[in-house]
């Protein structure tokens, strides 16, 4: 496993193999590895001849008086981590190095940024420009024919699909469930901050959207989010929000809907801002998955 750490760097090392037919695999993180990112991984080594995976805390994804100086870092259990699944190459530049002086250029997806996270409830839509901008960078030098995501992070993976067809980036943009502890809560780096109470408290999430999932058919979209809601509020969590939109465009969803309706939760728990989703295919009577 090859670990690079500059732009130039990693131009070389592409420019060298670009020639080959070998399919690349590109899965970008920002390292404090769980399970989902190793199922990310393990998709990208089953697919790819050559993965990629980046690691690198992206400053501009994160808004002021958020977690950025606090986000758990670990590089060398990355590393770890990384080899064990086969990663070919490490991309874990300085942000000095993907940011230098001078540096003016934001790529902005408009319309579905600009609700759930992206509202200015939420992280803002500079958020998201944030996220578009480095994963831009990264899908064009490494020139990837495969990138992973999760589906924990819904509102992300649409905004890059869009982002990667407007800009006509040939790579495929690949989404992938999201990995559960036992008791449901979703995989996410930022469970760290969890003390033994709030990280109990925080299984509400998951059980709030199978309550709505569950409640739908007879109850409607209305009462089935309201069933949500209410089972968070029981926990002592209120939502910063919990809607039901569709997945591709984000516009809110209708009751009796045709299509597949995400619905996606974002809530503090004990000042630790978690979120999570559920995908309810048209016609689904609840299940217990
Ligand atoms: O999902 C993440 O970890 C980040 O938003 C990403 C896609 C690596 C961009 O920094």
């Amino acid at each position: 496993m090859k670990v690079l750490r500059t732009p130039a760097e990693l131009r070389e090392v592409r420019e060298r193999n670009r020639a080959s037919s070998e399919k690349v695999g590109l899965v970008p993180t920002m390292g404090y590895l769980h399970e989902g990112h190793n199922s990310l991984l393990k998709a990208a080594r089953e697919q790819a001849d050559i993965v990629v995976m980046s690691l690198f805390v992206n400053p501009t994804q994160f808004r002021a008086g958020e977690d950025l100086s606090s986000y758990p870092r670990d590089e060398d259990r990355d590393f770890a981590i990384a080899e064990q699944a086969g990663v070919d190459l490490i991309y874990a530049p300085d942000p000095g190095d993907v940011y230098p002086s001078g540096f003016a250029t934001e790529v902005e997806v408009t319309g579905l940024t600009e609700v759930l996270c992206g509202s200015e409830d939420g992280r803002g839509p500079g958020h998201f420009s944030g996220v578009t901008t480095i994963v831009a960078k990264l899908l064009n030098a490494v020139d990837p024919d495969f990138a992973y995501f999760g589906q924990k992070d819904a509102q992300q993976a649409s905004v890059i699909k869009r982002m990667a067809e407007d800009l006509d980036f040939r790579t495929e943009i690949i989404v992938l469930p999201t990995v559960r502890e036992r008791d449901g809560l979703a995989m996410s780096s930022r469970n760290a901050y969890l003390s033994p109470e709030s990280r109990e408290r925080a299984t509400a999430i998951w059980a709030a959207l199978l309550e709505t999932e569950r409640t739908y058919p007879e109850a409607g979209l209305d009462a089935a989010l309201d069933a949500g809601v209410h089972h968070l509020q029981t926990a002592g969590i209120e939502p910063e929000y919990f809607e039901a939109r569709y997945p591709g465009t984000l516009d809110p969803a209708i009751d009796d809907s045709e299509e597949a309706i995400l619905v996606a939760v974002a809530a503090q728990v004990d000042g630790t801002r978690l979120i999570d989703n559920i995908l309810i295919e048209p016609g689904k009577k609840g299940s217990t998955k």
